[in-house]
């Protein structure tokens, strides 16, 4: 007995940790949903891969065979060095344990395959990781938002270096992370790495786009990394209290601009998405949700160049009619708060976050947004309380 245990515990750390074939960024979770989630990450090889799930408990990952969930499309295991496994078929507001897998794929000829070795993560030495599920009874949701970061580590880290899985529900990235997608590498040198180090892998991300990951050779697979439910950037999910909606504002500048080298194609898109919003804001799920947050990058004023004037356009009309309680917004690397009406034509308060300030922000009975420097000391406070006539969540006992 002894024996096996100390030739299991040589030979346990060479497949975690084979020579070769490594997990290399990775794993984080996107599309959480009250029913599913899927788990991303990248290998330096080829492979297959798989997501082992348990229940949440005190047992030994060893303790049963778990079911695996696999990385396919269309009934074809997918082979690549992304791997993306959506969980599915589970329960709202339930915590979860994972393990990722990835076996090498060595060669493909004809019929005849051959695998090389599996790396997966450990459970052996550490805990495996956690999720919770969404759950739109929760009586009360903490999430985080950070913006325009273009790739300052250091910035992230100092704003969302204390949040974890006990303090926080969610993350929203809410564009310009990267300034620019030159490489898929670099969506992890730039953010995404610091972000799986500090919460990533057990506190789901949403991510809203910003002008800037519209740029760059590798940007159209900047959406192969961050995964939604619709397969858009725009989407919308239930989280506690509150329906959000997510935008794509797109690039700032007329699509015909010198800078975009005839690539952009953002005017029709917003139209698209403008079809898409008033489907949205007409949906049961949306008016019977005690609250609404919209999330948009560019906002829908304080500027007139092109794409501020696009959101406004596309976007406004429809939100107005919406009972919106708050707008969030970046890029102009600038705090400003809109109230209800100080705008002509909006009829909701915009609130535009710094690129060097975060927002921490719990919903119950109302919404309570606290503004951060990276200090962590708390430079504004806005509170919103439910519209008239709009269910009021219970207040939570604390
Ligand atoms: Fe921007």
């Amino acid at each position: 007995m002894r024996l096996k245990f100390i030739i299991f515990y040589i030979s346990f750390p060479l497949l975690i940790f084979s020579q070769g074939m490594k997990i290399t960024h990775g794993p984080y979770l996107q599309g959480m949903g009250e029913n599913g989630v899927t788990v991303v990450w990248t290998t330096n090889n080829d492979a297959l891969s798989w997501v082992e799930l348990a229940p949440a408990g005190d047992d030994s990952f060893y303790a049963a065979e778990r079911p695996r969930f696999y990385d396919y499309e269309h009934g074809n295991k997918n082979i690549g060095k992304l791997h993306r496994v959506t969980l599915s078929g589970l329960s709202p507001g339930t915590e979860y344990r994972y393990r990722i897998f990835s076996k090498e794929m060595i060669g493909y000829e004809g019929y005849s395959v051959t695998y090389g070795k599996v790396v997966a993560s450990n459970v052996f030495s550490q805990k495996p990781y956690t999720f919770k599920t969404l759950n739109r009874k929760k009586e009360r949701l903490a999430f985080k938002v950070v913006n325009d970061i273009h790739a300052q580590n250091s910035n992230l880290k100092s704003m969302l270096g204390s949040i974890n899985k006990s303090n926080t529900d969610l993350v929203i990235f809410n564009g310009d992370m990267i300034s620019t997608v030159n490489h898929e590498e670099e969506i992890f040198s730039a953010f995404m790495d610091t972000s799986v180090d500090l919460f990533a892998k057990e506190v789901p991300i949403f991510y809203a786009r910003g002008n800037h990951e519209t740029r760059g050779k590798a940007s159209p697979a900047f959406f192969n990394y961050f995964p939604t439910n619709t397969g858009e950037y725009y989407y919308t999910f239930q989280a506690g209290p509150v329906f959000f909606v997510v935008l794509d504002s797109g690039e700032d500048k007329p699509d015909s601009d010198i800078e975009y080298s005839g690539l952009a194609c953002f005017d029709e898109y917003r139209s698209r998405q403008k079809t898409w919003l008033e489907s949205v804001t007409s949906s049961a799920e949306f008016k019977d949700a005690p609250f609404r947050i919209v999330i948009v990058h560019i906002p829908p004023a304080g500027s007139t160049w092109h794409g501020t004037k696009e959101v406004a356009d596309k976007f406004v009309s429809t939100l107005n009619n919406a009972r919106i309680d708050v707008m969030l917004c970046g890029h102009t690397h600038d705090y400003q708060f809109i109230s209800k009406g100080e705008e002509k034509n909006i009829d909701f308060p915009i609130l535009i976050n710094d690129d060097e300030t975060w927002l921490d922000i719990t919903v119950d009975a109302d919404i309570v947004i606290r503004q951060k420097d990276m200090s962590g000391k708390t430079l504004h406070v806005h509170t919103f309380i439910p519209h008239p006539g709009d269910c009021i969540p219970p207040q939570p006992t604390r």
